[in-house]
């Protein structure tokens, strides 16, 4: 069955381009990234991971770890890494799996036939420090994604998880957020001594609460 939000994420060994990986020994007891892409030396994929290597620190910053996959070999990743960290002036920093036997592909169910059945679409997990599944999205072949969003996501359930609010539309670091419908209007400034705003009863605002 396919893997939902809050399921456990599944573990797993990998061959990968830094070595044979455990993913949980990987993740360790930080936050996780675990994305697919359909094939190496194609162009968008290119661009991708160029992107996620020049997002290092920014990752970093939110103590997450990021690994890559795709169904080619472990040659063929070498060889397209260096074209990578040639042509996105970056380094490629993160493993990236050479899933030939599709083992993680299924597993993660990146593999959909009726879009290709020979390559994996571009899956994204993001895990939490519980090895929870947070978030899952996927992105067809020709569509390349926006790894900021990512980032803007993490930060939304890192603080989320800690408090009792949710983020709004569009939300980003630094902005008010929404309390919690649980939270009673009453309790709202022992808990969030920052100040509140009423817009309907079951619309309460608050500064971010972390900073
Ligand atoms: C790409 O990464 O450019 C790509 C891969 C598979 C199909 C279409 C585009």
């Amino acid at each position: 069955m396919a893997l939902r939000l809050g399921d456990t994420a599944p573990n797993f060994q990998a061959e990968t381009s830094e070595g044979y990986i455990d993913f949980y020994e990987y993740l360790g007891d930080g936050w996780g990234i675990l994305f697919s892409h359909p094939a190496d030396y194609t162009p968008v994929c290119t661009t991708e991971l160029g992107s996620v290597a020049r997002l290092k620190d920014e990752f970093a910053k939110r103590n997450t770890k990021v690994m890559a996959l795709s169904v080619d070999g472990l040659e063929s990743h070498k060889g397209w890494i260096s074209d990578i960290n040639e042509t996105q002036n970056t380094e490629v920093n993160f493993p990236i799996i050479a899933d030939e036997d599709r083992k993680v592909s299924e597993l993660y169910d990146m593999i959909h036939p009726n879009s290709d059945e020979n390559f994996t679409v571009r899956s994204v997990f993001v895990i939490g420090n519980d090895k929870k599944i947070k978030l899952i999205i996927t992105y067809p072949a020709s569509t390349g994604r926006n790894f900021d969003e990512l980032l803007r996501v993490i930060d939304s359930l890192q603080l989320t998880a800690n408090y009792s609010v949710a983020t709004p539309a569009n939300w980003k670091q630094g902005e008010d957020v929404v309390v919690s419908p649980a939270i009673k209007t009453e309790d709202i400034p022992a808990k969030f001594p920052k100040g509140h705003k009423v817009i309907k009863p079951y619309l309460r605002t608050t500064p971010q609460p972390d900073l």
